[in-house]
């Protein structure tokens, strides 16, 4: 099957052009992050608007690339939530006038289960499967007894880590995306801080507001006491208890689930060095587990996850019609 992917839930426009969920043809993404960067975040009705003007040459880039015509498409594959509501929707349009235009099947698709089946991009996904989504705007801790159920068994209560990296990094005057000079400063500096350790209600859940107002304070205590501190040191501080937040939680789920075959992760964060050597430190410690990190292009918001999860969707009999809206706060399916 060949899958034309739509993604536009937040800041990244994106097309795809995807064969039996393995090999791209295509994949473009018109990222808004220059854009963002000077209001230190993503503003949602610029967002929309940059999709508008970009959702066109995506499309017309993408096919291209491709090498196919439209006539070599089977179906359309499309993100319907969750995510910003107005940048969805110029991703859903856009996939409705070419589900109708060129006659093709339509195929909703969730963002989340996206970025758990961009893994079947580069490597064979066993079950049962624990994956781990960390973005900008998700945190959670997913098991699947098989390729189509997904039990949340843990999420966010309050932030997402992504956002914790890019709300510390203005904190610490970094700029907007935050995660990757964090990851750059912690890198070379030691967690010699005392930073509260979140305490997030129920086994799974994560929660990270309380850390970034223990580093707003640390920053404001240190200050007022006239003190000397290191921007290194206190990114490492940072990062050590986010991920030792989440990755507690992985361990008690690895030990709770012994059956689990495979774990996976996406969203963003996956991009971060220690998170990849942390999970680099489970493959030793749990070898009955196969434990797979995309790489960067698949980690954060692009289409090829879409077409790939749009194919396992469209096996299962999902179809839209011209009445297929965005769903905002749409729930993992
Ligand atoms: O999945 P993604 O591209 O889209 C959204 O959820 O919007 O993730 C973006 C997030 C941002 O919060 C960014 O700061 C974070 O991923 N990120 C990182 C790193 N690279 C990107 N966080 C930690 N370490 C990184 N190296």
């Amino acid at each position: 099957m060949v899958i034309f992917g739509i993604e536009s839930s937040c800041d990244e426009t994106a097309a795809a052009v995807v064969r039996d969920k393995k090999e791209v043809l295509s994949s473009i993404v018109a990222s808004q992050i220059d854009t963002h960067k000077d209001f230190g975040g993503v503003v949602p009705e610029v967002a929309s608007r940059l999709h508008v003007e970009n959702v066109s040459w995506v499309i017309d880039e993408a096919i291209k690339q491709s090498g196919l015509s439209w006539d070599e498409i089977d179906a359309i594959a499309v993100t319907q939530g969750p995510g910003l509501i107005g940048s969805l929707h110029v991703g859903v349009q856009a996939s409705k006038t070419l589900a109708l235009l060129f006659d093709k099947p339509l195929i909703p698709v969730n963002h989340l289960a996206g970025h758990i089946y961009a893994n079947e991009l580069v490597t064979e996904m066993h079950y049962p499967l624990l994956a781990l989504l960390v973005s900008g705007g998700n945190s959670e801790l997913i098991y699947m007894k098989d390729e189509t159920s997904f039990e949340v068994l843990g999420e966010t209560q309050d932030d997402a880590i992504g956002e914790a990296y890019d709300k510390i990094s203005r904190v610490l005057g970094q700029g907007y995306p935050g995660g990757p000079v964090i990851d750059k400063l912690a890198k070379q500096g030691e967690a010699i801080y005392p930073l509260p350790k979140p305490k997030a209600q129920g086994e799974y859940n994560f929660s990270f507001s309380g850390l970034k107002s223990g580093v707003l304070q640390f920053v404001q205590r240190e200050a007022r006491a006239n003190k000397e501190w290191k921007v290194e040191d206190l990114a490492a501080s940072f990062q050590k208890v986010a991920l030792d937040e989440i990755f507690d939680k992985v361990r008690k789920a690895l030990d709770a689930h012994p059956e689990v075959q495979s774990f996976v992760v996406g969203g963003g964060v996956s991009a971060n060095s220690r998170l990849r050597e942390i999970v680099k430190e489970l493959e030793k410690e749990y070898p009955d587990v196969t434990f797979t990190v995309p790489p960067m292009r698949c980690c954060t918001d692009n289409a090829t996850m879409i077409a790939v999860a749009g194919e396992i969707a469209y096996e299962l009999g999902r179809r839209a019609g011209a009445d297929l809206t965005a769903d905002a706060a749409m729930e993992i399916c």
